[in-house]
């Protein structure tokens, strides 16, 4: 399979028809249907309670999962006839749990693995690792042992790995679960950098303050189905909120003030400050 490198990304498109993961014979049926389609360059947030579905549901995008029944298709292709290392250049992966996808000895091995694996080397190789390791504040760290670093920056060098392949798809599993302000920070920053280059964004995340203010488009999950999709404004409207509390979700604090106030489900901290007067 070719890539386009380093240029433009390809443009990737996902679909999921009539999804359905069970892990084992007669054991729980984690998706029931999901139907999905995320067009290219897309910001989109996959939201619901633990146990949801969230996960099974983005490990099938990069074939680390395989439907029960249903498919999934990349740019109109079976993901089933696509290999893994196929998908792997499309659909780049960040685990929720950093140390069930980091084994280098160091931060370099670790955010070279991936990109050599889909044939960059030199030059080319070199200026994607170093613009992910300055993308998640690791730069310097180089040749630290990824166990030398902290749980948070562990994750960060997690996303590191992905974001230095520059696969056309982002998709990220709770990226903001133990990360402090600065962390959080470099999460957002990436997100934007990545929409900007017209990548596609998919995360999983229980900060709906950071779901609001990042994503364009969110996706609530309740018991392996898809119960509310479309923008986060409409997924924080009132009407919303009790299919939100079906899946022990809260709107954002600034939309329940928001609608208080008429300034809609997702106000700008100014003009929530504006509307408090002088
Ligand atoms: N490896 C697994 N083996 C068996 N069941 C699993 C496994 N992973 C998840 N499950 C079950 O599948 C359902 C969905 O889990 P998951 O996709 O991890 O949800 P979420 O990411 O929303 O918390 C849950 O009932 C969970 O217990
Ligand atoms: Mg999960």
């Amino acid at each position: 399979m070719s890539h386009d490198w380093p240029g433009p990304s390809p443009v990737t498109e996902l679909r999921t028809e009539g999804l359905v993961h069970r892990y084992a014979d007669g054991g729980v049926r984690a998706l029931d249907g999901v139907d999905l389609h995320v067009a290219a360059g897309e910001r989109v947030a996959i939201v619901g309670q633990n146990g949801s579905g969230k996960t099974t549901l983005v490990r099938h995008l990069n074939g680390l999962l395989r439907p029960t029944e249903g498919r999934v298709t990349v740019d109109g292709t079976d993901a089933a006839g696509l290999t893994i290392a196929q998908l792997a250049s499309r659909v780049g992966l960040v685990f929720q749990d950093p140390d069930r996808q980091i084994f280098a000895g160091s931060v370099r091995s670790e955010v070279e693995f991936g990109p050599r694996n889909l044939g960059r080397a030199g030059a080319e190789l070199r200026d994607a690792v170093s613009r992910a390791l300055e993308a998640t504040g690791l730069a310097g760290e180089e040749a630290t042992n990824p166990y030398d670093l902290g749980q948070s920056r562990r994750k960060l060098l997690a996303l590191a790995s992905v974001l230095a392949m520059r696969t056309p798809v982002l998709v990220l599993d709770e990226p903001t679960t133990g990360q402090d302000a600065r962390g959080l920070e470099r999460v957002r920053t990436v997100i934007e950098s990545a929409a900007s280059e017209g990548r596609t964004v998919i995360a999983i995340s229980h900060d709906m303050r950071f779901v609001a203010e990042s994503f364009e488009r969110v996706i609530v999950m309740r018991a392996g189905a898809i119960i509310l999709d479309g923008s986060a404004s409409h997924v924080f409207a009132a009407d919303a909120w009790d299919a939100l509390a079906s899946t022990h979700l809260e709107p954002p604090l600034a939309a329940a003030i928001g609608q208080r106030l008429d300034l809609g489900s997702t106000p700008t901290d100014a003009s929530l400050i504006r509307a408090l007067g002088p």
